[in-house]
């Protein structure tokens, strides 16, 4: 079969992410909404783990976690962060780079709200991050808040909050036949509109 000349369309980035998460959500056995966060120090030391895309618009790609964990610490130092969806099954990679910013209160409290209880319980025990010396000690400070709360909403720790990536810059990435592979690249400009190109692989 004789591939198309040019199969990633030069059209608005975000409808194409929407097309290729859709693909992906059809096609990966788990978790086709993780994600690589890549975050720096202000002197530009890398650290990189994988989260949850949780929402996308045109404003952006959000995620949820602890802000005073090390990459939150890091974004409260410097936005400037980059995303990486890897889909194995579908040979496909999506790169997005630019500067996050913290969701709102009301974002925050409603994606809580929407988790399992024990999920809300994990996280609100959680030092994410910081060094912990017995698992069990973990275990049985989500026993005891379980406890003191009772029946009562899990409240969300005004730590534990969303930031939204706005992107300046997006690459699609496909596998192609013989190695010949295909990348787009597509850099937002200062009116909002998007431009885009063609990279060699
Ligand atoms: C598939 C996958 C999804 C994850 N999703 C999240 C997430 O949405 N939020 C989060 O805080 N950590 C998530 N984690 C855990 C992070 O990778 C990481 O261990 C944690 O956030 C602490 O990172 P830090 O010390 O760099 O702040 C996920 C891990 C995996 C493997």
């Amino acid at each position: 079969m004789t591939e198309p000349q040019d199969a990633i369309p030069d059209t608005d980035p975000f409808a194409l992410f929407a097309e290729w998460f859709a693909l992906a959500e059809a096609a990966e056995l788990n978790d086709p909404n993780a994600m690589a966060l890549a975050t720096a120090t202000p002197d530009g030391c890398p650290s990189v783990r994988m989260v949850l895309l949780k929402g996308q618009d045109a404003d952006g790609f959000v995620f949820y976690t602890n802000a005073e964990s090390r990459k939150g610490q890091e974004i409260a130092d410097n936005p400037h962060a980059a995303l990486l969806f890897h889909w194995k099954s579908l040979r496909r990679q999506i790169r997005v780079e630019g500067v996050l910013e913290e969701v709102t209160r009301e974002e925050a409290d409603a994606y809580f709200a929407s988790r399992g209880r024990a999920s809300q319980l994990g996280s609100a025990a959680s030092d994410q991050s910081r060094p912990l010396e017995d698992r069990q000690v973990y275990l049985d400070r989500v026993a005891a808040l379980e406890h003191a709360l009772g029946d009562a909403p899990v409240p969300r720790p005004p730590h534990w909050t969303g930031f939204r990536l706005a992107p300046a810059r997006m690459e699609f990435w496909q596998d192609r036949t013989a190695r010949l592979h295909e990348r787009r690249q597509f850099t937002r400009l200062a009116d909002g509109s998007w431009t885009s190109t063609l990279l060699y692989p």
